[in-house]
């Protein structure tokens, strides 16, 4: 795969972030997603490649743009796979909170599992911890493997969660370990991308999120040289036929992050409001700044991006 891509994918994040973070604290998640949609769209079909999208924004009857199976780009080319999230935690944003991110992951043709939309229980760590995780044990097992790997006691772990009802068994396990914990409202992919991250001050993931954002972190873990693993999860019969129609052979499979992203995987995602490792959108006059991480599986380099944006010279962006 051409490794320019992942630099031309880039401007797709930041058009998706500028149009989101004008809605920061908007109080309305649609109209920030739509922003979000509506500017990664336009913004990929200027980009010259032949594009399907893996992971989106749902089924096709339910999302007018974006949506699973979509052909994106200008239709020539090399044929890629896109997993995306033009707005990662919309409620986020609409609520002017931390992490909100746009977020693009790409593969080879036939690289990314199409994961149904259901939840998926995942656990995330960073590079020292690779190959310590084993999703059909524990909890308390896996922070013991993660604390042998990182040579620390388990004690010295923060483990980053969704705040849900749902995690209270997961919750109250972590504590009788000993661990810190970080609980977080939404945005379980910057979640990963933080457990991956020396020196962010988490060490794990743990805990179920969105199927679809659990291959979006682990295009990210890859190219980060972290690790991942997926199992997902059900909450009807409905569910089920959903996924096996859309190829889920083994529901109760658990996926190492190659299953769910194999290949040389490129990840883009540009800061849509402020977190601990992307700064959010800022409109200053006559423009905004943009920073974003470009990153790529082959080569692991990992490419900071500072943008400045004048929005005289680009009408898309401007703003009333
Ligand atoms: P959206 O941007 O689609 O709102 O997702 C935010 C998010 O927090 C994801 O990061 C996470 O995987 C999922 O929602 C968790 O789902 P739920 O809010 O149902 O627990």
């Amino acid at each position: 795969m051409n490794r320019n891509y992942a630099l031309e994918f880039v401007r797709v994040t930041e058009a998706a972030a500028l149009a989101s973070a004008r809605l920061t604290g908007g109080g309305d998640e649609k109209a920030a997603d739509h922003a979000a949609v509506e500017a990664m769209r336009a913004a990929m079909n200027t980009i010259e490649f032949d594009g399907r999208v893996v992971i989106g924004e749902g089924e096709r009857d339910e999302a007018p743009m974006l949506y699973i199976g979509e052909k994106v780009g200008k239709g020539t080319g090399t044929k890629l796979d896109l997993a995306l999230d033009p707005l990662e935690g919309t409620t986020i944003c609409a609520k002017g909170g931390n992490n909100a991110l746009s977020v693009i992951a790409i593969a080879e043709h036939g690289n990314f599992l199409h994961a149904p939309d259901t939840y998926m229980w995942k656990i995330a760590v960073g590079p020292e911890a690779k190959g310590a995780i084993d999703l059909s044990k524990t909890p308390t097992e896996n922070l013991r493997e993660i604390a042998k790997a990182k040579k620390v006691p388990v004690d010295q772990l923060t483990v980053i969660i969704l705040d849900r009802p749902r995690h209270a068994d997961l919750i109250a396990e972590v504590r009788r370990a000993g661990c810190r914990i970080w609980l977080i409202g939404d945005g379980d992919v910057s979640a990963a991308i933080a457990a991956a991250k020396p020196g962010s001050g988490v060490d794990v993931l743990m805990g179920s999120g969105g199927a679809p954002e659990g291959v979006i972190a682990a295009a990210a873990l890859r190219c980060m040289g972290g690790d991942f693993q997926g199992r997902l999860m059900w909450r009807n019969e409905e569910e089920k036929s959903r996924a096996t129609k859309m190829g889920v052979s083994d529901l109760n499979k658990i996926y190492r992050m190659e299953d769910l992203a194999k290949g040389n995987v490129m990840f883009c995602a540009t800061g849509v409001t402020q977190g601990p490792f992307l700064d959010g959108v800022r409109f200053v006059r006559g423009g905004a700044t943009t920073h974003s991480i470009v990153m790529r599986s082959e080569t692991g380099t990992i490419r900071h991006i500072q943008a400045e944006h004048r929005f005289e010279t680009k009408p898309n962006y401007k703003f009333n």
